[in-house]
């Protein structure tokens, strides 16, 4: 069940080649609390480290992992509650997102289409609070249920004990690399309220010819407008927006555009603006840069590649580049989105 010093190339859609010491799926709670017991016999370094793997869409390998990847492959999806307005979907940590957004379509329930080819697994859905298009995770999650590590529990964790935030969560920040995300349930509603106020999406529908909306049509105008600018990792290595956008005081936003009228930014209505980090990175010439296989997306410069054979630590030394330029040029400080292992 465990194996030994497997390649993880295949295991991240960066396509980074590092290696596993040890390296095993699980399907089953009992399967996991089994490999939990072969690590504790087996793996007698202080150094080792645990590593929860979902569908590898965001994160950077740097170095070999000394210690343990654990892939999470639970499955299922099950109807376990529906009241006049909602349906309770649970779903396997293991599902795939964007099959489960599917099969919300599919049946009519609605409030994930915005949601639509996010890649990565259900588990880890929550972790950063998935977003796009206006809507986020958070907006459609009722609870999950997580597997303490140290502890071997189970834990159930309701909407205000994860504290959600933009690409944020306790499993990112004070929970980090504690619990093992075992299902989430999502509560989804019977009738649609559609969302189509963000980005490209009412252009998109007017040029695909909507004149009802409907679930599908908002989650097929989505995949158009991704899959026209984001990279499809099967092409070319990446992990989609390698930073966040940046949340600046409103005060700081207008002396900015003073000097850069073009800024792009959304008052967030706190007294902060959120900036487009792709703007100030492209503002920076970074847009298309390419330096052996590391290199900056040519139509979204937010999502840095690897054109093959880069390493981890390429990415990363370009993602401090890039950090430092948008610095000195804007005086305001990226923080990477994507998790660096
Ligand atoms: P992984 O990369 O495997 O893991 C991510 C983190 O979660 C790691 O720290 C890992 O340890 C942890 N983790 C994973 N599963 C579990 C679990 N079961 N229990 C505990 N910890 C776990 N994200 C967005 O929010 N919006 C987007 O629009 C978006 N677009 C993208 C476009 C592209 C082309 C790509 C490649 C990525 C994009 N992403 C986007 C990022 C990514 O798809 C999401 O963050 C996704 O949720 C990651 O899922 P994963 O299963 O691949 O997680
Ligand atoms: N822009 C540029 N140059 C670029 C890229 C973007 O000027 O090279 C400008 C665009 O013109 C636009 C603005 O930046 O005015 C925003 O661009 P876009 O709509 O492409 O979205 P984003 O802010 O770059 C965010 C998320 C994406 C999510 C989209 C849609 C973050 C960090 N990224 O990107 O999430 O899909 O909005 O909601 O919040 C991810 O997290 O991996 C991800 C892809």
């Amino acid at each position: 069940m465990v194996k030994e010093n497997i390649s993880l190339k295949k295991y991240n859609t960066f396509g980074i080649d590092v290696m596993a010491q040890y390296f095993a799926g699980f399907s089953t709670i009992e399967q996991l609390e089994e490999i939990l017991e072969f690590e504790k016999l087996k793996i007698n370094n202080p150094k080792s480290t645990t590593f929860i793997l979902g569908g590898g869409s965001n994160i950077l390998f740097t170095k070999n992992v000394e210690g343990l990847v654990l892939k999470n492959e639970i499955k299922g999806i099950e109807r376990i509650r529906e009241d006049e307005n909602y349906v309770y979907l649970k779903a396997g940590a293991g599902e795939n997102w964007h099959q489960l957004v599917l099969y919300c379509i599919n049946n009519n329930l609605a409030g994930m289409e915005n949601l639509s080819l996010i890649p990565g697994n259900v588990g880890a859905s929550p972790m950063q609070n998935i977003g796009a298009y206006g809507v986020e995770i958070k907006d459609v999650f009722h609870q999950l249920e997580a597997f303490h590590l140290l502890e071997k529990k189970i834990v159930r964790f309701a909407k205000d004990d994860c504290k959600f935030g933009y690409r944020e969560s306790i499993f990112k920040g004070e929970f980090k690399d504690q619990f093992v995300i075992l299902n989430v349930t999502y509560r989804l509603n019977k009738i649609p309220h559609f969302n189509t106020s963000y980005g490209a999406i009412e252009q998109e529908l007017q040029t695909m010819g909507i004149k009802e909306l409907s679930i599908q049509a908002i989650s097929q105008a989505v995949i158009n407008i991704r899959s026209s600018k984001l990279p499809d990792p099967e092409v070319i290595g990446n992990a989609g927006s390698f930073f966040k956008n940046p949340e600046i005081d409103n005060e700081q936003f207008v002396n900015l555009k003073t000097a850069f009228s073009a800024l792009v930014g959304y008052d967030l209505h706190n007294g902060k603006t959120k900036l487009a980090a792709g703007w100030l990175i492209e503002q920076c010439g970074w847009k298309a840069y390419r330096k052996k296989d590391a290199g900056c997306h040519a139509k979204q410069a937010l999502v840095l590649v690897n054109y093959g054979a880069a390493s981890g630590k390429e990415i990363l030394t370009l993602s401090e580049e890039i950090i430092v330029s948008v610095k000195e040029k804007f005086g305001i400080l990226l923080e990477r989105e994507v998790n660096i292992i």
